[in-house]
């Protein structure tokens, strides 16, 4: 009978007979599904598991950090930590297109844990977070696409590994319970969705660092007061985005001219469409209060009541 430790019993067998002594590669972003491949690696193989978590400069705040503390203090990983940040920022320089921001993100990613592999010996397979519904969803996506946004077959096709998917056949419920069952914390599991070109299409049109830390240190503030109301249970995705405009203000009586910060909160089932989540006022004024306080270069908070349609989840 099926449960969720004779999956994971079952799944370390089989990989332990299928890799042996030989080493696996892994692109451990830190999102729900190559964490949850990482911890159930870590089980069967150990440190022939190779994880290298790539910091492109577009993480939240903290993010990288946890992964390195949770992978490699507390699972004893053996993990390869890349940041790749000012690199990253060089190649986006002036480049304000979101379409050839998440082309420039997605190929200096490749290139980036290419260049980790390159270095590596004797690696034989190559493991990926693939869930049931990323195989369902791209055999049969018929819509449009609106945004290039793929987590399947982001790594390039002619890498000479054989793949190991240990939880292709799991729903995303399915992944989180493994990721609880094997110790990963709360906060990793129900990890809101978080977009492979990270920060950088939210920090609108060409990034600038002093922009980047006013989105990163934003999203932190959000992120933290909708913990602390809870919201974070009943929200699907919450973020802050920082526009390429600025606006005048008034601040200690003397004139300002800077950049807003715009809140969004939405609920959907299968992101295709979102409504909006109504937060209670006395949490948006304290948010308000907070970022105009505590982030540099801002004076002013919106809120996005747009639904999808028209408006989508992301702002680019
Ligand atoms: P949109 O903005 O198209 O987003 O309504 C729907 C969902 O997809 C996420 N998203 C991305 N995920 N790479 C990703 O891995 C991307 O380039 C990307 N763009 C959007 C978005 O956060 C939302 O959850």
């Amino acid at each position: 009978n099926w449960n969720m430790e004779n999956f994971i019993a079952d799944q370390i067998e089989l990989i332990k007979q299928q890799v042996g002594d030989k080493k696996v590669l892994l692109a451990l972003s830190g999102g729900v599904d190559s964490s949850v491949v990482a911890a159930l690696l870590i089980r069967a193989i150990g440190k022939n598991l190779v994880c290298v978590h790539v910091n492109h400069g577009l993480m939240r705040k903290g993010e990288s950090e946890s992964v390195v503390e949770v992978f490699q203090n507390q699972l004893n990983a053996n993990l390869i930590y890349v940041d790749a940040s000012d690199r990253f920022l060089d190649k986006l320089k002036g480049v304000s297109d979101p379409e050839e921001k998440r082309k420039i993100i997605g190929g200096e990613f490749i290139r980036v844990f290419e260049e980790e592999a390159g270095k590596l010996d004797g690696i034989d397979y190559l493991a990926q977070g693939t869930i049931y519904p990323d195989i369902v969803e791209s055999g049969t996506k018929t819509a449009k696409t609106v945004k290039s946004h793929h987590n399947v077959g982001g790594l390039p096709e002619d890498m000479q590994f054989a793949l190991i998917e240990p939880l292709k056949q799991l729903f995303k419920d399915e992944v989180r319970a493994c990721g609880l069952a094997l110790g990963l914390p709360e906060s990793m599991v129900y990890r809101q969705p978080f977009p492979g070109p990270g920060l950088g299409v939210r920090c609108l049109g060409a990034i600038t660092r002093e922009r980047l830390e006013a989105v990163r240190d934003s999203d932190a503030i959000l992120r933290e007061e909708f913990h602390n109301e809870g919201l974070d249970k009943c929200v699907w995705q919450y973020f802050t985005v920082v526009p390429d405009f600025q606006s005048v203000g008034v601040r200690d009586n003397a004139r300002t001219f800077e950049y807003p910060v715009i809140l969004r909160a939405v609920n959907t089932v299968d992101a295709m469409t979102a409504t909006i989540e109504e937060i209670p006022w006395p949490v948006l004024h304290k948010i308000t209060e907070r970022i105009i306080n505590e982030v540099a270069g801002v004076n002013r908070v919106c809120y996005d009541l747009t639904p999808k349609p028209t408006g989508t989840i992301e702002w680019e």
